[in-house]
């Protein structure tokens, strides 16, 4: 028998382990070994929950024998799926996942939150526990059906926005509806009743998962990382509060890190749109632009490869902007080779980084490092923004939304009011991309239709290859 003190300090163990694993994922250079250092703490609470079950929980010794079986086949198809899907999962994909995780960490709480309330356990420990049990579900149903229609629209099975008349309202109707089933619940716990009526539960958690698809659905395509990062806190809020039902400190904490993790990052990244977490959730933003604005005005032109390369290859500056385009293209090792022959010829040569370029925070960033780009020419959207006035050329690889003067100007475009890379600024400026397809937001970009921009089409993989021959030809 494992003594509970042993339990205890493996909590203890775990939760250090979160924190200095956090710590360092800060930087890039730290990042990889903080993930598995992060990883090792959640083995020491795994396992240091499932030796909970031994000695400490007496209801759990007395279920021993089912759940011992249970918990091992949960243990094993959890461990095998995860271990499956992270394998294969492609980077431009992993916004996805974290989706898909995420909604079944809210759902697992929910679950937590469903047994301990209709087993009427949560109900014994007194109306405070019931309560915290009651917002746990609350908060991880709907973190569990708004990750499921997140996923769907970032998976591209849902594009469309979808509001009902006066949709606030329903929202605000389901929200009220979940509390006063879920005060009912605690006035029981208060009158000492030892059981939850199963409709009750039924009803609660049906209206919750109601809640969480329509607090969804009219959010338009830019906005959803911060969506998912808002519903990743939520799912920490809500395991945090299951932990304290179940009285299992590795959860609290996890869930604690989880949620203010999730919370900083929902703000950070809000603020890098300058947009309010509270806009983004009730407001119309994300839609269709309704064309108030009018027509952009100008053509879009379109220059070689083997142009833009040699332009670049004779200036002083050059900034570039990696987008989306680019990881698709997995273009990011010939952009490095092209990168040092214009280094080799004096050129001074930088990377800026938009805060939401690509399909998750830090992925632009991930993307260098993994070709090797060294960290101190690449540089976040505040330290470079006023450098691309000075920029002989900037080439924008796979990126849109991001480069959208829109932004700036246009008051009834969806990203209007996003802080955006100036590329249009640059004394030329070059896009590549394989077509007139739209940015992930699905509005049209004003850059490409300025004077001095250029649109060279391709696949940015090609693109680079061409762009290489071109310079190398050159001597
Ligand atoms: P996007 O606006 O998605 O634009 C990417 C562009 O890449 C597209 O216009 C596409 O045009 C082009 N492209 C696709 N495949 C290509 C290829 N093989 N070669 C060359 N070009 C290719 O990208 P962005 O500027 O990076 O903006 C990010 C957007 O994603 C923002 O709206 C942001 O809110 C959203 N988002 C961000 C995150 C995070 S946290 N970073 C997560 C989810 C969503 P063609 O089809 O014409 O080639």
């Amino acid at each position: 028998m494992f003594s509970a003190f042993l339990i205890d300090a493996a909590y203890f163990v775990a939760a250090f382990l979160f924190l200095y694993g956090l710590k360092r994922m800060a930087s890039p250079v730290t990042a990889r070994s903080g993930i598995i250092v992060a990883g090792g703490g959640m083995l020491v609470a795994v396992v240091a929950a499932f030796l909970y079950g031994f000695d400490v929980s007496p209801r759990a010794e007395a279920h021993l024998g089912t759940n011992l079986f249970l918990l091992i086949l949960a243990l094993g198809l959890g461990t095998g799926w995860a271990w499956f899907s992270g394998k294969r999962v492609a980077m431009t994909d992993m916004p996805q996942m974290v989706a898909l995780y995420n909604g079944m960490g809210g759902g697992a709480a929910a679950a937590i939150a469903a047994t301990e309330l209709l087993s009427g356990n949560a109900l014994a420990h007194g109306v405070v526990v019931t309560v915290l049990a009651i917002l746990g579900g609350l908060i991880g149903a709907v973190a569990l059906s708004g990750s499921l229609i997140a996923w769907a629209k970032l998976d591209g099975r849902m594009n469309k926005t979808w509001r009902l008349a006066k949709h606030q309202y329903v929202n605000a109707a389901l929200l009220g509806g979940a509390l006063f089933i879920g005060a009912i619940i605690s006035v029981m716990a208060i009158a000492g009743a030892t059981e939850t009526p199963v409709f009750l539960i039924l009803v609660f958690f049906a209206v919750a998962l109601a809640l969480g698809v329509l607090l969804t659905t009219p959010i338009g395509g830019a906005d959803m990382p911060v969506v998912i990062s808002l519903y990743n806190a939520f799912t920490g809020l809500a395991v945090a509060f299951e932990g304290f039902v179940l009285q299992n400190p590795a959860m609290i904490i996890a869930g604690t890190v989880v949620g203010s993790a999730g919370t900083l990052l929902t703000l950070m990244m809000a603020k890098a749109m300058n947009r309010q977490v509270s806009n983004i959730i009730f407001s119309d933003f994300g839609g269709e632009d309704d064309g108030a604005d009018g027509e952009i005005q100008g053509t879009m032109k379109s220059a070689d490869a083997s142009d833009a390369a040699i332009a670049m290859y004779y200036a002083s500056k050059v900034i570039i902007v990696p987008g989306y385009g680019l990881a698709v293209a997995q273009a990011q090792h010939k952009l490095y080779e092209f990168v040092k022959l214009l280094q080799k010829q004096g050129v001074e040569v930088s990377f800026a980084i938009h805060p939401v370029a690509g399909r998750m925070p830090g992925h632009m960033n991930v993307l260098l490092a993994e070709a090797g780009v060294p960290y101190d020419i690449i540089f976040d959207l505040e330290d470079i923004n006023e450098d691309f006035a000075q920029a002989d050329v900037a080439i924008v690889l796979g990126a849109n939304d991001v480069v959208n003067p829109a932004a700036r100007t246009r008051k009834s475009s969806p990203i209007y009011g996003m802080p955006i890379l100036n590329v249009d600024q640059a004394r030329q400026a070059y896009v590549v991309k394989r077509g007139q397809g739209k940015g992930y937001s699905g509005v049209e970009n004003e850059l490409f239709f300025l004077d001095n921009t250029s649109m060279v089409y391709g696949d940015a993989q090609k693109v680079m290859v061409q762009m290489i021959e071109a310079v190398k030809s050159l001597g």
